[in-house]
């Protein structure tokens, strides 16, 4: 596998350099991931459809983490256009790196985070498969993104980024008998319930506990449409 670096530097009026950074891989099989092929317009679309409301939640759910751990470094998996950077405190957070599979949504990120005070870096990769050299952080965000990779690989992978006193978000989707993706009427998001498995609790727990992270607190999100968000603050066990 060949892989090509390419880095755009930006030095903004306060002196500080950020950094939009693409591994790019050659793939064997370019069409591999579907989320690749997914517009963040219509992503946003879907996420933010009222019966939706996965964005909005997800959004306070970010939030309420990144007040309570006032993080000094995060890293975010699968970060989209950045859903909740907003609530980033710039005068706390110094380092903010963003990992997505879809180069246009990292685009966007930059266009809407680029300028703030804090170093934006942000990673195109494939997470589960790539291997994405990431320093450890204060603050990881998991949020519906366990549903599209590979758990034990990818536990073994938030592990290494985690030290002891770092906590783990981890936002998983249950769908309480209703299908995977709900029906907004925009069609290029229906593709992904093909790569899309919901996570079984017990064994999300139990693959938490084989890496050695435990879970702390616990909390159920409704949303409208009958499906609910269950988010995990865990910690590296003592
Ligand atoms: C449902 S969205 C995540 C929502 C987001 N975390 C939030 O809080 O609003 C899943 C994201 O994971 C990305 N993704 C899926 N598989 C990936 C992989 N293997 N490596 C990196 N990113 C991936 C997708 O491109 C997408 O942006």
């Amino acid at each position: 596998m060949t892989t090509r670096l390419r880095r755009r530097r930006k030095r903004t009026s306060s002196g500080a350099i950020r950094m939009i950074e693409n591994n790019v891989y050659n793939r064997k099989d370019k069409s591999a991931n579907l989320w690749e092929g997914i517009s963040c317009d219509d992503y946003n679309r879907h996420m933010k459809d009222p019966a939706v409301f996965q964005s909005q939640t997800l959004g306070e759910i970010f939030k309420k983490c990144a007040q309570e751990i006032q993080p000094k470094s995060v890293l975010v998996l699968g970060c989209t256009d950045g859903n909740g950077f907003e609530h980033i405190d710039e005068n706390i957070t110094r380092t903010v790196t963003g990992i997505d599979i879809n180069k246009s949504f990292l685009d966007k990120c930059f266009d809407r985070f680029g300028k703030k005070k804090y170093a934006l870096k942000l990673v195109c990769c494939d997470f589960e498969k790539d291997d994405c050299k990431i320093e450890t952080v204060d603050f990881v965000s998991c949020a519906l993104f366990l549903e599209y990779v590979d758990i034990e690989k990818t536990f073994d992978k938030i592990k290494s980024i985690m030290k002891p006193t770092s906590v783990l978000n981890i936002v998983i989707q249950r769908n309480n008998d209703n299908e995977f993706v709900s029906e907004t009427g925009i069609k290029s998001l229906e593709s992904l319930a093909a790569i899309a498995a919901e996570i079984n609790q017990a064994k999300l727990c139990s693959y938490l506990e084989k890496s050695g992270i435990t879970v702390e607190s616990s909390e159920i999100y409704n949303l409208p449409n009958g499906k609910d968000l269950i988010s995990y603050c865990c910690q590296v066990s003592a």
